[in-house]
């Protein structure tokens, strides 16, 4: 087994493929296999902001056969000391064939996840010491696998299906801010719980408003447009018609911000509101032509901040800022 590192870059927008591939370029990464959303690297290669997902602990395993394949996905399990992996068989290459090798392997499933108010969620989101309830593969080719363990998404390989929310959201939002959610409990740092404080800056019309209400958040939500009523009468909610650069900032346990404004106006905004005692931060930082990359290098090197693609966001990066905030 050989070890690597797989990037997961969504294949829309194009443009968030172009930043990735500027990015891997400015860092040095040069990419052993390309397909799909997959992007393969040597091992240890760079963290890179633009990805979606990065394994670092992907194997790639000789696979002539299926049965070979089989065998040496599992003996990688076993030589990791990962005990009773289950195995999601990832998007790729060679459906076929890989659909032979998943019949040799015990087989997991990845169900959806939901934040809403009281919501099941699997074991898989959180980190076991070490040992990964999952583990996914793909073919590179007819004999090659490659084994992805232990990625920064709760389903190696960076899908994350969420549950459908038809009612009760008024966008498509919502599920930005569970995609945020499912990070924040991945990294370990939990998420925002019933009667803490949360700020939500440009929250209109509310679907992370919303979600942060149906986890029983006290949500202060700002916007200079008017919030869906109906998230707005909530009794979680107090909505403020503000301009979000103009508010004296004030603590609160966490700090959300999807608002649409030029990211270079975003460090001078978010150190105003970490003085006054903000300490966990999801915020969208969104482009309009290419990234600033002055603004991102200012972002990223407030300590313990991080940088990240979610899959739900288009041409915009998450910027991530906790204690104890290792990797998300
Ligand atoms: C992408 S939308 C937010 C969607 C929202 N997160 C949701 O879940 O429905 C961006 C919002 O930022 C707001 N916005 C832009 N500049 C703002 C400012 N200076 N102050 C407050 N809100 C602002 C816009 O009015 C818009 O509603």
């Amino acid at each position: 087994m050989i070890r690597r590192t797989l990037y997961v870059v969504p294949e829309t927008p194009k443009e968030v493929r172009e930043e990735f591939r500027r990015e891997a370029a400015r860092r040095g990464v040069r990419f052993l296999f390309e397909s799909g959303e997959y992007f393969l690297a040597e091992e240890n290669a760079p963290d890179l902001a633009w990805a979606t997902d990065i394994a670092w602990e992907a194997y790639e395993v000789d696979a002539a056969s299926i049965t070979a394949a089989a065998k040496n996905l599992k003996q990688t399990a076993h030589d990791l000391g990962k005990k009773s992996t289950r195995w999601l068989r990832l998007e790729g290459l060679h459906h076929r064939r890989a659909a032979l090798v998943a019949e040799n392997l015990a087989t997991g499933e990845a169900p959806s996840l939901s934040y809403r108010r009281g919501a099941n969620r699997p074991d898989s989101l959180r980190p076991s010491e070490g040992k990964p309830a999952l583990a996914g593969f793909f073919l590179l080719s007819p004999e090659r696998a490659l084994a992805v363990f232990d990625s920064l998404t709760p389903y190696p390989g960076g899908s994350a299906p969420f549950a459908e929310e038809k009612h009760g959201p008024p966008s498509r939002a919502y599920l930005k801010l569970w995609e945020i959610c499912a990070r924040l409990e991945r990294a370990g740092l939990g998420i925002p719980k019933p009667g803490e404080t949360a700020l939500d800056l440009g929250s209109c019309p509310g679907g992370w408003t919303w979600a942060l209400a149906e986890l029983g958040a006290r949500v202060a939500s700002f916007d200079g447009a008017p919030l869906d009523p109906a998230v707005a009468k909530r009794p979680e909610v107090a909505y403020e018609k503000a301009d979000a650069f103009r508010l004296v900032p004030r603590a609160a346990d966490w700090f959300f911000s999807d608002m649409i404004c030029e990211p270079k106006r975003l460090p001078e905004l978010l150190a105003r509101w970490r003085d006054a005692g903000c300490a966990r931060f999801a915020v969208s930082v969104k482009f309009k032509g290419e990234a600033d990359e002055a603004a991102l290098a200012r972002l990223r090197e407030i300590p313990g901040a991080r940088l990240r693609h979610l899959r739900q966001n288009k041409h915009e990066l998450t910027w991530f800022l906790a204690p104890d905030l290792k990797r998300i």
